[in-house]
């Protein structure tokens, strides 16, 4: 006979026994990572020790596990006796592989983990001259093919009507621009600890390309645009996929009073007419909910964010109702913030990494492979 903790019942209690200790770890160690500044690297790395030896632990109660059911099974005189046996082991069995597969991806953690044991700053736009100047020039070519794409997406001649009303036409932003200033953005969104999700607006969305890149940034993307015939290209193209939680409108942004619903809001100087430029950056600053953060790409803006209460984080991007002090100090944990921009997670099982898989996809770090280009 059995003794009690040899047997199936005993190794599925100190299978729980391991859970509990692996998730107690865990929890300390989203703790720290959870800190914005400060975090204390050696208790990381003691922490990261700690479940290093649970798994070395783990696979020696998988060893003995085995050699008990073995044992047990060899000890079965009769046929029914081996189908009990085996019944009885089946459970804890395929509970020890489920949790097994989790702790093989401990190393893939770990990385993520040590990736982040120091908050180091890495600045909200980094300097362009660092990068190759064979990328320079790729990122140039890629702007130009995506003003063909963006000149294919809305053909369409601007209205009578919107030159009237001092309408620029749809000139796009550089592609590549674009996307430093959601970047820096973005991480200024992280750096805020948001807990619902972003909602990004394009003022003056013209044919609707912005929208749809500032979808891969945020969870919804909307813009609308004066000229009926820019909104309906925009709609087109965002109808090609009903996967998008995008949405376009005709709006004037002079009289529109919903700015106060966005997270987000970018304006590339829609207007020409600088007094009723003015009059548009009034209404979004009035409206807009203080910590909003805005893109304004265009020259005369940097001059005017002070009197209309936004700090300036750096380069395009300012938070709406906020100090330069209160600026300031927001950009220093922005620049904390991981350079990933985190794909929503599609696994379809919870796992015992959740808690360190969250919190680092909030500090902007994910899991390198991810992200890897597509090989066909
Ligand atoms: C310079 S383009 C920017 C296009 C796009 N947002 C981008 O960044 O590539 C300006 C757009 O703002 C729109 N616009 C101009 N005045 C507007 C107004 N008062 N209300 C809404 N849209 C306006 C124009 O129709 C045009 O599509």
């Amino acid at each position: 006979m059995h003794e009690q903790s040899d047997g199936p019942d005993g190794f599925f209690q100190r299978l729980g026994g391991f859970d509990r200790r692996l998730r107690g770890v865990i929890e300390k160690l989203k703790a720290e990572l959870e800190k914005p500044s400060r975090r204390n690297a050696r208790q990381v790395d003691f922490l990261c020790a700690e479940i290093d030896r649970l798994t070395r632990e783990y696979l020696l109660f998988l060893t003995a596990l085995n050699t008990a059911r073995i044992a047990h099974e060899a000890a079965a005189d009769t046929p029914d006796e081996v189908m009990n046996v085996k019944r009885a082991w089946g459970i804890v069995g395929a509970q020890t592989n489920l949790f097994r597969l989790e702790i093989n991806r401990w190393a893939t953690v770990r990385g993520l983990v040590q990736e982040q044991r120091q908050a180091r700053r890495q600045p909200i736009y980094p300097p362009q001259a660092k990068l190759a100047k064979s990328t320079y020039t790729q990122m140039g070519a890629s702007d130009d093919v995506f003003h063909w794409i963006h000149a294919m997406l809305n053909p369409s001649e601007q209205s009578e009507a919107a030159r009237d009303h001092d309408c620029f036409p749809d000139i796009a932003l550089a592609n590549s621009e674009f996307h430093e200033h959601l970047h820096a953005a973005h991480r200024v969104i992280l750096a805020q600890r948001r807990t619902g999700p972003v909602r990004f607006l394009d003022v003056g969305c013209g044919g609707g390309l912005k929208v749809l890149t500032a979808f891969r940034y945020f969870p919804q993307s909307d813009g609308f645009d004066f000229d009926p015939a820019y909104v309906a290209a925009a709609h087109d193209l965002l109808a090609k996929d009903d996967g998008l939680n995008c949405h376009v409108f005709e709006q004037d942004a002079l009289t529109f009073d919903g700015y106060g619903n966005y997270d987000v809001i970018y304006f590339y100087r829609p207007i020409s007419e600088e007094r009723l430029l003015i009059q548009m950056e009034q209404a979004i600053a009035a409206q807009a909910r203080p910590g909003t953060v805005l893109v304004a790409p265009y020259v005369s803006f940097p001059a005017r964010h002070e009197a209309l209460g936004c700090g300036h984080i750096g380069g395009a991007v300012y938070v709406a109702g906020m100090s330069q002090k209160q600026a300031n100090s927001l950009r220093i944990k922005a620049e904390r913030m991981g350079p990933y921009i985190v794909k929503p997670d599609d696994a379809p099982l919870s796992s015992v990494w959740d808690p360190l898989l969250d919190v680092s996809r909030a500090n902007g770090y994910d899991i390198p492979n991810r992200y890897e280009k597509p090989r066909y």
